[in-house]
C-alpha cells in the first residue's frame, strides 16, 4: 500500500483536469492542477517535491516534453505520466527516451490510468524506501560516523573516499584509540565491495598456531582436530574487504604467506596441496610504527610496500584539539540518548579540562570519559567534578582532579605539574624562555630560577646571550 501522495495533474482542458482529480482523489492522492506550462512551473518551483506528474503533451505556453524535462531536473525520482490526443509513435518514444515514466494516448479509460498511476506511486515508493535505507546505512557504517572538522581529519575523510572506490590495499596507521577501524570499516562501505563482507582479525589476538588455518584455511585431517576442510577467513571475505587489525604482530611465518596471497591472489589452506584463487581487498592496521619495525627486521620490507600502496595516517587526538568538543558533544549526546535521557549540557570549565588533557589512549578514552560522566551523572550538567579521574600528562588543573586515597607529596606533585607546564611552555614557544616566561606569565628570572630548581636545567647553563631579565 502506497502512503498519501501528491500528484501534479497538467492539462488545459478543464474536463481533464476533472476527470484525472477525481480518479487520484478516489485512491486516496492529493491533488494539485495546472492548466498551462507556466503554471505548472510554479507549482514545480514550491517546496514540496511532487510524487507524480501527469502532463498533456501539448499545453498552452510550452510543450509536455519541456515540463518533463524541468521535473527530472528538479526531482529526478518523481515519474512523469504523459498523455495526450495527437500520438505519433515519435512522440511517445521521445517522451521515454527522455525519462517519461509512461505515455497514454486521449482517450482512456478509468481502469488503465488507475493502474498506470498506481505503478508509477509504488515505483516512487520503491526508489524512496530504498534511498532511505540507504542513507540509514551510510550513516551506519560510512564517513557519516565519523567526526572530525580538524584539517587533518578533513584530509583523512578525504583519502578515504578517494581510495574506496579503488582496489588499493591501505594501510592504516595511528596511536590505539584514535579510529583506525572506523576507517577501515567506512573505506569497506564506501567501496563498490559494500556488498560483501568486511571481515575483520585480529592478529595480536588470535595464538599463532591457530592464526594460519584461521586467514588462510585448512583441510580434513590437517591437523588433530581438523574434522573437516574449513575455508579460511581470506575465502569468506571473497568479494569483500578483509580487515587485518594489528598487523605489526604477524609472526615472520606468516607474514611471508600474506605476501603471497597478496601477490598472487591465491590461499594454500593448511595440509593441502592445492591452492585456491581468492579476490579480496586487505585494509591492515597497525598503531605500531611499521616503518621502524622494518628497520629492525621485525616486520619484512616487501610485505610492508605491498600492504602500503595507500597509507592513511590518523593523528592522535592531542594533535586536532579543536575537534574534541565536538566529539564531546557527539558522546554526550549518543550516551543520553542511549539512557532515555536528555543530554546534559557540559560547562564551560569541564570542557576546557577535555580540551586540556592529552588523551593517550586517544578518542577511545575520551568516549569512556564522557560514558562515565553521563552514565554516573544524575544532575543536567557536566561539571569539573563530574570529570574527576581524568588522566592527563600533567595538565594543570585537570590533573589534580582525582585525590589518591592513599595521599601524596604535595611538593613532588606540584613539582611535577610545574615541570609539565614549564617544558610545554618552552615547546610552544620554539626554545625561547622569554618567550616561555610570558607564556606562563612570570618573570624570566623567575622561570630561569626553576628551570634550575626542577633540574630541567644546571645551574649557570644555557644563557641565550640575546635576553635580558623581564
Ligand atoms: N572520529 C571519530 N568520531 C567518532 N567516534 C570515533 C572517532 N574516532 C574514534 N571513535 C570511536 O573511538 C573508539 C575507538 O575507535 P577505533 O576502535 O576505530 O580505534 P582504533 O584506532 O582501531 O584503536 P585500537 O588501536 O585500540 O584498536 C570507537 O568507539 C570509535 O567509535
Ligand atoms: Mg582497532
Amino acid at each position: 500500500m502506497t502512503a498519501r501522495s501528491r500528484t501534479l495533474v497538467v492539462d488545459d482542458e478543464q474536463s481533464m483536469r476533472e476527470f484525472l482529480s477525481i480518479c487520484l482523489r478516489r485512491a486516496g492522492h492529493d491533488v494539485v492542477v495546472a492548466e498551462s506550462a507556466e503554471d505548472a512551473s510554479r507549482q514545480l518551483g514550491g517546496q514540496l517535491p511532487f510524487d507524480l506528474v501527469i502532463t498533456d503533451l501539448k499545453l498552452p505556453g510550452g510543450s509536455g516534453l519541456d515540463l518533463l524535462d524541468e521535473v527530472k531536473a528538479r526531482s529526478p525520482d518523481t515519474p512523469v505520466i504523459v498523455v495526450t490526443a495527437y500520438a505519433t509513435p515519435e512522440t511517445a518514444i521521445s517522451a521515454m527516451k527522455r525519462g517519461a515514466y509512461d505515455y497514454l494516448n486521449k482517450p482512456f479509460k478509468v481502469d488503465e490510468i488507475g493502474l498506470v498511476i498506481a505503478r508509477a506511486l509504488e515505483k516512487r515508493q520503491l526508489v524512496r524506501d530504498n534511498a532511505l535505507l540507504r542513507e540509514r546505512i551510510s550513516e551506519r557504517h560510512g564517513l557519516d560516523r565519523m567526526i572530525g572538522k580538524s584539517p587533518p581529519m578533513q584530509q583523512v575523510f578525504e583519502l578515504c573516499r578517494k581510495v574506496a572506490p579503488t582496489r588499493a590495499n591501505v594501510l592504516v596507521l595511528g596511536e590505539s584509540g584514535t579510529g583506525k577501524e572506523l576507517v577501515a570499516r567506512a573505506v569497506h562501505h564506501l567501496s563498490p565491495r559494500a556488498r560483501a563482507a568486511l571481515v575483520a582479525v585480529h592478529c595480536a589476538a588470535i595464538p599463532e598456531t591457530l592464526l594460519e588455518s584461521e586467514l588462510f584455511g585448512h583441510v580434513k585431517g590437517a591437523f588433530t582436530g581438523a574434522l573437516s576442510d574449513k575455508p579460511g577467513l581470506f575465502e569468506t571475505a571473497t568479494g569483500g574487504t578483509l580487515f587485518l587489525d594489528e598487523i605489526g604482530e604477524l609472526p615472520p611465518a606468516l607474514q611471508v604467506k600474506l605476501l603471497r596471497a597478496l601477490q598472487e591472489r591465491v590461499v594454500k589452506p593448511v595440509g593441502s596441496v592445492h591452492e585456491r584463487e581468492v579476490d579480496v581487498r586487505v585494509i591492515a592496521a597497525s598503531n605500531r610504527d611499521l616503518e621502524d619495525e622494518v628497520a629492525h627486521g621485525r616486520f619484512r620490507q616487501d610485505l610492508y610496500y605491498r600492504l602500503n600502496v595507500v597509507p592513511i595516517r590518523l593523528p592522535p587526538l592531542r594533535d586536532r584539539r579543536a575537534d574534541i568538543p565536538l566529539l564531546a558533544d557527539h558522546f554526550i549526546r549518543h550516551f543520553a540518548a542511549e539512557l532515555g535521557r536528555p543530554a546534559p549540557v557540559i560547562e564551560p570549565a569541564a570542557m576546557a579540562a577535555l580540551c586540556a588533557n592529552d588523551w593517550p589512549g586517544n578518542v577511545r578514552e575520551l568516549e569512556n570519559v564522557i560514558e562515565r560522566a553521563v552514565t554516573l551523572e544524575s544532575r543536567d550538567r557536566i561539571d569539573l567534578e563530574s570529570l574527576a579521574g581524568l588522566r592527563s600528562g600533567g595538565q594543570g588543573a585537570a590533573a589534580l582532579l582525582e585525590f589518591p586515597r592513599a595521599g601524596f607529596d604535595l611538593d613532588q606533585a606540584l613539582g611535577a605539574v610545574e615541570r609539565g607546564l614549564i617544558e610545554k611552555a618552552l615547546a610552544h614557544a620554539g626554545g625561547v624562555r622569554k618567550e616561555a616566561a610570558r607564556l606562563l606569565g612570570v618573570s624570566l628570572r623567575s622561570l630561569r630560577y626553576r628551570l634550575v630548581k626542577l633540574g630541567i636545567e644546571p645551574a649557570g647553563a644555557g644563557e641565550d646571550g640575546a635576553e635580558s631579565d623581564d
